[in-house]
């Protein structure tokens, strides 16, 4: 399945790894260089809202945040709105990441109400879903489904062009071991069946504008098997984004990839 898409698209997501505002400013500036080079390939770096007012829009580099409030305004103490992510040059926001599930409880709904609030101010929204275990027997796909279709609920055609799908199983996340990570073959039939769904959702061409995302431990070493066989249109990167070297390598091999007709 060839991309359609004349990018491919690489998010880092710097997660809890960047630990001082000079470290984020160095790997900001690392991002920079290689993004200037890239001919194939854009970035968004999903960075702690702390920093995201140090980042700065660049050819081929967008500014992201890790996660986004459900609520618009109000008494809502620590929330941190898509509007106010907006203001300060946000162009992508990471919504339903199963550590944010996991960590602080959100739910399906809120999920789709996060959707829903990023995509009504403008922004892109990268959606997570994938399930916790591998099963044998094909019920990752119901999982999936299950999944995109509770945090999608209420979102129309219309604000739906704006959609990034990341298929992230959740057992191959910060897994570091090859033998822990999807392979491009199984990562194949789940884009395949994501792309389904959104076309039985919201009709052929919009879903023919949302991007298929691949992620858990995604590593120079077996980047270019999943865009070149795992019928995705680019990754979203922990724990190696958080190094200048290896994300530098992802980009150069996102770059040298072909997307083969599988
Ligand atoms: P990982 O994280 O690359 O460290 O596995 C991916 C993610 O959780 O987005």
């Amino acid at each position: 399945m060839k991309s359609l898409f004349a990018k491919k698209l690489i998010v880092a997501n710097w997660k809890l790894y960047i630990k001082t505002q000079a470290e984020a400013k160095a790997l900001y500036k690392s991002c920079v260089v290689v993004a200037s080079q890239l001919k194939r390939t854009e970035m968004v770096l999903a960075v702690p809202f702390v920093f995201v007012s140090h980042m700065v829009k660049r050819k081929n580099m967008h500014v992201g945040a890790q996660d986004v409030s459900w609520a618009v305004e109000g008494a809502y103490t620590g929330e941190v709105s898509a509007r106010m992510l907006a203001s300060v040059g946000v162009t992508h926001v990471i919504a339903g990441h199963s550590e944010r599930r996991d960590l602080a409880g959100d739910t399906d709904e809120q999920v789709a109400q996060k959707v829903k609030a990023a995509l009504g101010v403008g922004l892109w929204v990268i959606l997570c879903v994938g399930e916790r275990e591998r099963a044998t027997d094909g019920s990752s796909l119901v999982v999936v489904k299950r999944e995109l279709l509770a945090s999608l609920k209420g979102v129309s055609r219309m604000l739906a062009g704006h959609l990034i799908i990341a298929y992230e199983p959740i057992w191959a996340i910060s897994a570091h071991h090859p033998k822990s990570v999807d392979t491009p073959e199984s990562t194949l039939e789940m884009a395949i069946y994501i792309r389904k769904i959104l076309h039985d959702l919201y009709g052929k061409a919009t879903a023919s504008r949302i991007r298929v995302l691949y992620g858990g431990s995604v590593a120079p070493e077996n980047i270019r098997g999943f865009l070149e066989r795992g019928g995705v249109d680019g990754a979203l990167v922990g724990h190696a984004s958080a190094s200048a070297g290896k994300f530098t390598r992802i980009l150069h091999e996102t770059e040298m990839s072909y997307s083969q007709d599988v």
